[in-house]
């Protein structure tokens, strides 16, 4: 406890003196969360980080997370220091979708609207016409439906597909996924639902048809906690990464919390509601880089002005 209290006590010195403001996801160790909130930080979904990041006045951004979350930031403000506590955290949507598969992909379809997930290099997303996060990705393609246009949705196939289903869109899918959502499994949530009747389920659109299905409420983890916090029920079943439970349970310490079942009783599985990337993110790494100045991020200038069109679109978007 001494020692964590060291670290904060010196991330928040180094904040201090580089005028920098620290930008953490739902999905990253509860330190880091109030530690971002105690700084005058944001904790949010990624839509939210990267509207702060965008809007703030601070000379440095520190972003904990994954590297796409990085990125966003630095192509939004391109003049501002991006730094990020771990360079190796990554995301399997933005590795199952390689920039130069993905733009042939594209090419082969060119009819179509590119709308990509947040969830993407710098690269896919400047071959994009539109970037969405979970938390517009309905509004932008009903948006877009009404227009008559047909979609090429990537990377998510899970994401693509609910908004599909939801929209009625033509939508054509690029097939990936997320490693730590796909895992989570309809049978076990049926059988807990069963166990508690009462409880309301809560599901990211990440997760498979058939847990979306199972939901009462589908949504990005900014929509998912909104949801435990207006519903009158006592009892949730979450299906996200359970660093989401931090912020959920101090929005509503009265109520109880249950993630949702992943593979068969018994069995493993790495990267069970956990996500590994974001667990890369430490107050010891976070620490590491204000003092080293290290772990900067950079995206070519070329790639970033075309990859700024679309991210501005979707943070300029009102239904
Ligand atoms: P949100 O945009 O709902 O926060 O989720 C994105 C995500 O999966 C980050 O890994
Ligand atoms: Fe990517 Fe899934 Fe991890 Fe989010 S939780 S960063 S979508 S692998």
């Amino acid at each position: 406890e001494e020692e964590l209290q060291a670290w904060r006590d010196r991330i928040k010195r180094l904040l201090n003196e580089q005028n920098a403001v620290l930008v953490a996801h739902y999905y990253t160790d509860p330190l880091i969360q109030a530690l971002a909130e105690e700084t005058g930080g944001c904790v949010s979904d990624s839509l939210e980080m990267a509207r702060f990041g965008a809007e703030h006045s601070a000379d440095t951004l520190v972003v904990a997370g994954v590297k796409f979350m990085g990125e966003t930031a630095k192509i939004l403000t391109p003049n501002k220091r991006v730094l990020m506590p771990t360079l190796e955290a990554t995301c399997s949507l933005d590795l199952g979708c390689p920039p130069d598969e993905f733009s042939e992909f594209c090419d082969q379809h060119s009819d179509r609207t590119v709308v990509v997930y947040a969830n993407t290099s710098a690269a896919v997303k400047a071959r994009a016409d539109w970037v969405v996060t979970s938390s517009i990705a309905l509004d932008v393609v009903d948006h877009l439906d009404a227009q008559g246009e047909k979609i090429l949705w990537a990377p998510d196939k899970h994401l693509g597909g609910y908004v599909q289903r939801e929209t009625g869109a033509d939508v054509l899918l690029w097939d990936g996924s997320c490693i730590v959502h796909e895992e989570f499994k309809a049978k076990g949530v049926e059988d807990l639902k069963a166990l508690y009747p009462d409880a309301v389920v809560l599901v990211h659109p990440e997760s498979p048809a058939a847990v979306v299905a199972l939901a009462d409420v589908v949504g990005s983890t900014s929509q998912i906690i909104n949801a435990a916090k207006t519903r009158p029920e006592k009892r949730f079943i979450v299906a996200t990464d359970q660093g989401i439970f931090y912020k959920m349970q101090q929005e509503c310490p009265d109520k109880e919390l249950m993630v949702a079942p992943t593979a068969g009783a018994g069995a493993t599985c790495r990267s069970c509601a956990n996500c590994p990337w974001m667990a890369m993110n430490s107050l010891e790494n976070l620490c590491a880089v204000l003092e080293r100045g290290d772990n900067e991020i950079f995206v070519d200038a070329e790639l970033g002005r075309k990859a700024m069109i679309p991210l501005q679109r979707m943070l300029d978007f009102r239904m």
